[in-house]
Formats: C-alpha cells, structure tokens, sequence
C-alpha cells in the first residue's frame, strides 16, 4: 500500500491533468483505492447562488440516486457551519445526523465519509465516500488529504463553466449590440430619407420584403452600402446576418474557397475549416459590392450557385444549401461592360432583376443642408465633443460645390472644417478649397488641374485680376473667394499679372 504522501502527489499530478471534474474523479477515484478499499466516492458542487448540493461527478455509486439537494434556509445555514469546522466525519448510515441527511443524497446505504471542499475559505462542494467494511475508521483518517486536491479539481471545473456562460452572455451582449446599431444606423442615418432619397426609399420598401437580388447603382461616396444595409434591416432576414464582400479584392486563387469555404487541409494553408460567404450569410444577406470587379471564374461560379441554389465546400464531398439574398452595388456602367464581354451577360440577368438608382448628390442639393448638419454634429462631437453649427453662408458655399465624391466627400470636407476651425467654428470656404479639386466626371488630376488653371487664368483676365466683388473672378466661377484664392495658391496662379491688363 502506498504511503499517504505519495499518493497525494499522485493525486496531484492527476488534477493537473484534467479540466472537467468528470474526467478527473475516474483517475483519482482509482489512485485513492490503490490505498484504501471505497465502495463508491461522490463529488458534490454547492451552489450558493441557489442553495443547492449537486452531484457532478461519481464513481461506483448506484444508480438512481438523488442529483440535486434544495436546502433552504436553517438547513442550509446548519450546513455552512458544518462546512466551517471543516473535518471529515464518519457516518454509520445517511440518517445518522442531521448533517449527514442534508450531505449524503438519497438512495444511498451503508457507512458514508464526508467532508466540505474549500477554496478561498469559502465551500465549494462536499466529498463523500463509502468505504468499504472495515476500512471506515481509516478512510476517515485519509479522507482529509484528499480534500485538498479534490477541492482544486471542482473549482478549475467551476470556473471553466463560469468562463464558457460568461462567453456566451458576451456573445449574446455583443450580437444584441451589433444588430442594435445596425438598426440605429438605418433608423437615424439615412439623411434625406423623405427629400432626396425619396424614390429611392420607396423601391427599397418595395422589395426589401421579396427575396428578389437587388442591384444598387450609383456614383462612387452616394451611400450605396448605407440603402443596402437598410434593405435588409427592412426585410423579413434583418435578424440574420449582412455580409459584404468587396468583390475587387478577391485573390483569384482562392475563389473557391472564398465564396463556398473549405474543408481543413483541403489545400497547403488550408489549417481550418472555413466557411464561404454563402454559408455565413446563411439566413441574411450577401452584399456584393463593387461587383463590376468580380472576377471572370468568380462570376461563373457565383453563377451557378445562383441558379443551382447549392454549392459544395473545396475539398469537401457533401452538396450544401443556403437560404441568402443577394444585393449587388456598382459605380460602373455595367451595361456597357456586359456589351463589350466584360461581365457576363448571363450573370448580370440575374443580379439586375430590380435595380435601384441613388441620384448623385448634385442632382439632390435639398439634401446637402440637412447633410452638412448631420456631419458638422457628428464631426464635432466625435473630434472636440461638442456639435458644430453651419451658418447660411456655409450652406450656400456647399450648395454650389458639384460634389464629385458625393456624400463621402461632404463627410470628409465638414470634418476638414472642425479639425481647421480648431472645434471652434467650421471653416468650410478654406476647407473646400484644399479638396482635391475633381469635375463630376472624375479627371485624371492633371488634365482636371490644366483645365481648372485655364478656367481661373481666363476669369481673371475678365475680371482685370479681382478675385472679390461682384466683378470679380470668383463670382464667375461661382465659387468662394476663399476657395478660389486657395485653388490659385496650388495651380501657381499669381493675379497681380491680369492687374490693369
Ligand atoms: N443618406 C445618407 N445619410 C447619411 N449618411 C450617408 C448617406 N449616404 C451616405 N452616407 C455616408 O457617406 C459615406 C459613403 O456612403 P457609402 O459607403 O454607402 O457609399 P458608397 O456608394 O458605397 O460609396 P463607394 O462607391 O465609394 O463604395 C458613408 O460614411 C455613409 O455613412
Ligand atoms: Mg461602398
């Protein structure tokens, strides 16, 4: 027979091995009868919270025995001043005392050690053991060294069920948030909604209910992704997820794997299962952005999933389905591109069944003040924590700017006028004016530079080198002094050279 020293270094070594105590007590139930004969040996959890002994683990015990023990109030108080004693005890049967009544469960015969399970001074559970005739005055003598390491083994298994339940609370914390803010974005960001974007709200409430494939077209910064998102907050799928796949940026080599996902060690970097955009969309919406730039083998594959509504995983043998609607969003005239063989006449029959066309901002410039306002709040409180006003003069600046960027542009000059008016003010003249100066038809920045510098050279000589007035070059151009005085600095325009021309 072992000596007692040894055998709790086994013990040890055996709890150091496993993290569930269901695994655990097997082992160390067979060590401790290397030394001593049980019967059987049970380990029981105390839930404080709902005051309660629960049988999580056992060896040997018979079947039918009573899993959980409700102690209310004075039992449970009798136990706890028990536990607080903290010595094994030897009963001759369950019914010996109150104590053993409330610790052994019930079904249980015959003589029972028990003892508390500590950690931190606080119980945590009980062990019980029925040692086998004869061996009961010894086994109490064992018993409290093993407490010790039996006692670790339940509370590194307690706190693996807290860490995995505080897991899932934040998983659920943080999917409720998500789609929370996905519901606000829709409810509160989409300026314009009831002015300019009118129409194009209606079709939206027109086919978000369908599972119809959506196409989205409009110029680039016009707020395509922010009428997608709010089609699928609109449609019956809003709890499911939105998934946008930027279709430009996808390596050719990994189409496959990409859109149906791959099976672990399917190909070399392969180290996990991975699932495609179509499984993880599952249930949502699959976003295909820029989808004028998806590849020629990607549009043929996305093809036949479209039309076969399955798809297999690379590497994998099972046909797979997934309930997903499609929204594609594109700058591009595509219908050129499907003349000229660019994008596949087959494919864009299926994607274009109903698209929506998002006006430029120039072609809504009602919506510009409510815009500017929006962003001027939230540029202001997110970069000085304060919200930022516009006065009418900066409104009727931004109403005459052509807005080649649209909305975007508008975003990002409003926030250059709170970073150069130090959280103070909005300085939108100067701000406009170190914009990249760009025609709606998106010039190459020489050529648009060479023509801007031509248009300023021949105002000015007009104007006899006046920049202010109502004579002067800016009121020709249309613009702001301001701006245009900074347009001149970075074309290297000198006015004092149409001066009394
Ligand atoms: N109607 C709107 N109300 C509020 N914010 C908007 C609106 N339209 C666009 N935005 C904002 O403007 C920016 C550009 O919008 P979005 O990304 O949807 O444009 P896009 O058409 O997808 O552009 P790109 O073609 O460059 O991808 C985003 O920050 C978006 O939140
Ligand atoms: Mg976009």
């Amino acid at each position: 027979m072992k000596e007692a020293s040894q055998l709790v270094g086994d013990l040890w070594r055996e709890v150091a091995r496993h993290e569930h105590i269901g695994d655990s007590v097997a082992g160390l139930t067979a060590l401790v009868r290397s030394t001593l004969a049980l019967k059987w040996l049970i380990v029981r959890r105390w839930d404080a919270e709902r005051a309660r002994l629960e049988t999580v683990a056992e060896v040997g015990a018979c079947e039918g025995l009573e899993a959980r023990t409700i102690l209310p109030s004075p039992r449970r108080d009798s136990l706890l001043s028990w536990a607080g004693k903290g010595a094994a005890e030897l009963w001759h049967e369950r019914e010996a005392t109150s104590i053993s009544r409330l610790c052994v469960p019930e079904g249980i015969t015959g003589a029972v050690v028990g003892g508390p399970l500590r950690a931190g001074g606080e119980l945590v559970g009980l062990l019980l053991a029925g040692p086998a005739v004869g061996e009961a005055e010894r086994a109490r003598e064992v018993f409290d060294a093993l407490r010790e390491p039996f006692a670790v083994a339940l509370t590194n298994d307690l706190r693996l069920h807290e860490l995995a339940r505080l897991r899932e609370a934040a998983e659920q914390d943080r999917n409720a948030l998500l789609s929370r803010l996905a519901r606000q974005d829709v409810s509160d960001a989409i300026v314009g909604a009831e002015r300019g974007l009118r129409e194009v709200m209606g079709r939206v409430a027109q086919v978000a209910p369908t599972d119809a494939p959506v196409l989205i077209l409009g110029e680039t910064g016009s707020g395509k992704e922010v009428v997608a998102r709010a089609l699928h907050a609109q449609s019956h799928r809003h709890a499911g997820p939105f998934l946008r796949i930027n279709c430009g940026a996808i390596p050719s080599e990994l189409i496959d794997s990409e859109l149906f996902g791959h099976e672990k060690g399917s190909f070399t970097g392969a180290i996990a299962q991975r699932l495609g955009w179509f499984e993880r969309s599952d249930g949502g919406t699959l976003f295909l952005d820029e989808v004028a730039e998806l590849p020629a083998a990607a549009q043929v594959r996305l093809l036949r999933v479209l039309q076969d509504g399955s798809f297999e995983r690379v590497g994998g043998q099972e046909s797979r389905r997934a309930d997903v609607r499609i929204i594609a969003a594109t700058h591009r005239d595509m219908a050129s591109m499907v003349r000229d063989g660019r994008f596949r006449q087959d494919l864009w029959y299926r994607i274009s069944v109903f698209p929506i066309l998002l006006p430029a901002l120039r072609d809504r410039r009602q919506d510009i003040p409510a815009l500017a306002r929006y962003f001027a709040e939230r540029a202001g409180e997110r970069l000085f924590g304060r919200a930022l006003s516009l006065d009418a003069a900066d409104i009727a600046t931004l109403q005459a700017y052509a807005w080649p960027g649209n909305v975007r542009e508008l975003a990002a000059v409003i926030e250059r006028a709170a970073i150069l008016g130090n959280g103070q003010t909005l300085l939108v003249g100067p701000a406009l004016g170190v914009a990249p100066v760009l025609s709606p038809r998106s010039r190459v920045p020489e050529e648009a530079d060479a023509e801007d510098k031509a248009d300023i050279e021949a105002a000015l000589k007009k104007a006899l080198g006046r920049i202010e007035g109502p004579f002067g070059a800016a009121k020709m151009l249309g613009v702001n002094p301001h701006t245009l005085r900074s347009r001149m600095r970075r074309l290297g325009i000198d006015w004092s050279r149409y001066r009394g021309n």
